[in-house]
């Protein structure tokens, strides 16, 4: 089969460089694959490549492009099958292992034997195994089409990302709709898929070790908010020694505004806290941590985030920061007039 041409047509030539040409197809993010096979003696040979795509699916078609002057050529040209390898995101160093000369890149490699004994590589996220079906030479490249024979998958694994010429080993997705492991309830259950019940679940991880802290310092739950709070009121308010008015301070601590008075009370009997009169409105009371106070809440923080880091260390930086724009979006967020409001529910039913 050869490429079809629009008849009596030819291009105009380009009005750009081939450094403006590479830029622009930068900016076309791909994922990452290794192409592989065997050569005649039966030794592994591949390739990274990102030209891969899709063609058809019935018959399933895929496609990938390799340079005229590749070491590989010979192999990939005259081989009857090869295998795709798409990589995942833990996989950067492989995919430049593959792209480099003079080095082993099959050292210390797992794989096993795919179609005509092209290598399948451990640990990527899919795998296309293809019968060289056929290969159009365009320019200074050949494109080759694969039928493919047999495909593999990993469901929920991440796969590695290239872009304007830079990997990316972090899905935008992940731990969002990328990840099929997030919590669903095909069954219509309700417990295990509610954002309430995981956010109350979530909270008992988090706190589970830290109340010992708490406790060991003498304080309740809501005292501890209360010193965090006063802490970051002196880091916003340093002129006025972090004060704080009660009612800001149970807005914030999550409580209402006559148990924090009482318990304001309580903590500056015990040195932790002092009260004062406002002196733009002497009727109302601020709120602001004693030296002993801010000594006890840096101690707390500094476990706080040890416990934490400890917390999210199998989580990626990316990961982490999503969880915490996104919480911070939940918090934030005013609930609409919703019907849920205006629902009336039987009573004694
Ligand atoms: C992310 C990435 C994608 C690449 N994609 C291709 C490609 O699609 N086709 C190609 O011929 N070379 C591609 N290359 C370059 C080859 O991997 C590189 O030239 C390699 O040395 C070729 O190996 P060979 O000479 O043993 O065949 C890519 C390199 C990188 C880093």
């Amino acid at each position: 089969m050869s490429p079809s041409r629009a008849a009596g047509h030819s291009a105009r030539p380009p009005d750009f460089s081939p450094r403006d040409f590479r830029a622009a197809l930068g900016m076309f993010a791909t994922g990452v694959t290794i192409v592989t096979a065997r050569n005649d003696q039966g030794e592994p040979v591949g390739l990274t490549a990102s030209s891969f795509n899709s063609v058809s699916l019935d018959p399933p078609l895929v496609l990938w492009s390799l340079g005229k002057a590749a070491g590989s050529m010979a192999v990939f040209a005259n081989g009857r099958h090869y295998a795709i390898n798409v990589l995942a995101a833990d996989q950067q160093a492989l995919a430049e292992r593959f792209a480099a000369r003079g080095v082993d890149r099959w050292a210390g490699l797992g794989f096993t034997d795919g179609a005509g004994d092209a290598p399948l590589l451990e640990g990527c996220v899919a795998t296309f195994e293809c019968f060289n079906r056929s290969q159009y030479t365009e320019g200074d490249h050949v494109i080759f089409v694969g039928e493919v024979e047999r495909c593999t998958r990993r469901p929920n694994a991440s796969p590695l990302l290239f872009h304007g010429g830079r990997f990316y080993t972090e899905h935008p997705l992940q731990g969002s709709q990328a990840d099929a492991s997030a919590p669903q309830a095909p069954d219509g259950r309700f417990v295990g898929s509610y954002l309430g019940y995981l956010l109350g679940q979530a909270s008992h991880a988090v706190y589970r070790d830290f109340e010992n802290a708490i406790a060991a310092q003498g304080l309740t739950h809501i005292a501890w908010r209360v010193l965090a709070v006063l802490h970051d009121a002196a880091l916003s308010h340093p002129d006025h020694q972090g004060s704080i008015a009660v009612g800001c301070l149970a807005r914030d601590v999550l409580a209402k505004q006559p148990t924090v008075t009482k318990l304001v009370q309580r903590m500056a009997e015990d040195g932790l806290v002092e009260l004062l009169a406002d002196p733009a409105d002497q009727r109302r009371t601020l709120v602001a941590a004693t030296g002993e106070g801010r000594r006890i809440a840096a101690a707390l923080i500094e476990q706080a985030r040890a416990q934490e880091t400890t917390l999210l260390s199998r989580w990626s930086p990316g990961e982490a920061d999503a969880l915490k724009r996104h919480l911070q979006k939940l918090a934030n967020s005013e609930p609409p007039r919703s019907a849920a409001a205006r629902v009336a529910v039987p009573r004694g039913g």
